[in-house]
């Protein structure tokens, strides 16, 4: 470990309290003169750092820089092993995620970014990932290890998982939209992308690569005209009161290791609870297609159980809900 990182580790475990560079000298067993030069290079990271005569120096609460250390710091001590790796700025999580897949990555691999360049969101498009106010992470997972192993129903976990997490973490009240966007005061907050990596012999589903992107602070002039009228964040620019550390550490832990009680039941009706579409009257884009019609239930394996205006009863497993 560099001594840049070790200092880190150190502050990220007295966050709050100042310590001085002497005793972080001696116990990191380097000179005075390398803490301070780490302590410069983590500041020019990004890393609000407060450092006081005579008291020493202190990672501020307030501070929200992504680090593999900094999630390391909030996973529960079986975690602390996962294989994380961390990019200030990367073309997709995803993408990496896919390769890392493809080179042997173990279950669990998590690819995270402070900042997404082609950040890939469904049908194509383009997830905006602006850095520093966001959270970008992809975890590698072996469908064998999973309790839920169909990738609807692995989205569908996922959105309940983020939407339960970010609840409990920020106080505020998560929807889902089918199939996998998550609704904050009427705006989308986090999209979810799910791929399946299939061995190309067998066609069997080798591993899933769960994508997902959080708009926590993003000012809604960052994002794009045509973005902002849907997407919105979490906190407004000024008030994040969460750091994005823990955030990708909680919901890691609790993706690659779903409760082993828990039954596909449950887990629907949990999804269910969240819809801000059941009992809808909305617009379904499939394709070129739309279909004007009731949502009436989703069912057991994530598909859309919905009324035409004939009166006809029908399933969608793809598809985009307007609303
Ligand atoms: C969507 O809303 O259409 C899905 C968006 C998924 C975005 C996340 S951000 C992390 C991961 N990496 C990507 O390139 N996409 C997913």
């Amino acid at each position: 470990m560099s001594t840049k990182d070790k200092v880190l580790t150190f502050l990220e475990a007295n966050r709050g309290q100042h310590i001085s560079g002497a005793k972080m000298a001696k116990e990191l067993d380097v000179s005075r003169n390398a803490v301070w030069k780490a302590i410069k290079q983590l500041e020019k990271e990004g890393f609000k750092i407060d450092a006081v005569t005579n008291k020493g120096y202190s990672l501020l609460k307030e501070n929200n820089q992504l680090s593999e250390i900094g999630i390391r710091e909030n996973l529960r001590t079986n975690f602390k092993d996962a294989p994380i790796h961390y990019f200030s700025t990367i073309d997709s999580t995803n993408k990496k995620a896919k390769e890392l897949a493809l080179e042997g990555a173990t279950h669990g691999t998590l690819v995270v970014a402070n900042e997404q360049t082609k950040g890939k969101g469904r049908y194509g498009r383009q997830f905006e990932s602006p850095e520093d106010t966001g959270i970008y992470m992809s975890a590698v997972l072996k469908p064998k290890e999973l309790f839920f192993n169909d990738p609807t129903l692995v989205t569908a976990y996922a959105a309940v998982i983020v939407s339960r997490v970010i609840e409990t973490l920020t106080g505020k009240q998560i929807g889902i939209k089918w199939v996998n966007d998550l609704f904050y005061e009427n705006k989308k907050v986090c999209g979810i992308l799910t791929e399946a990596v299939t061995d190309f012999e067998s066609g069997q589903i080798e591993w899933i690569v769960l994508g997902i992107g959080i708009n926590l602070s993003t000012s809604e002039t960052t994002f794009s005209k045509e973005v902002r009228e849907k997407a919105g964040s979490i906190f407004n620019s000024s008030d994040t009161n969460i750091s994005r550390n823990l955030l990708v550490a909680k919901i890691y832990e609790e993706v690659v290791k779903p409760s082993e009680e828990l039954s596909v039941d449950l887990m629907m009706q949990e999804y269910k609870s969240r819809s801000i579409v059941l009992n809808k009257q909305v617009i379904i884009q499939q394709g070129s297609k739309t279909y004007e019609v009731l949502i009436k239930d989703i069912d057991k394996a994530g598909q859309l159980v919905i009324e035409t205006k004939e009166g006809e009863t029908k399933t969608f497993n793809s598809g985009e809900i307007r609303i």
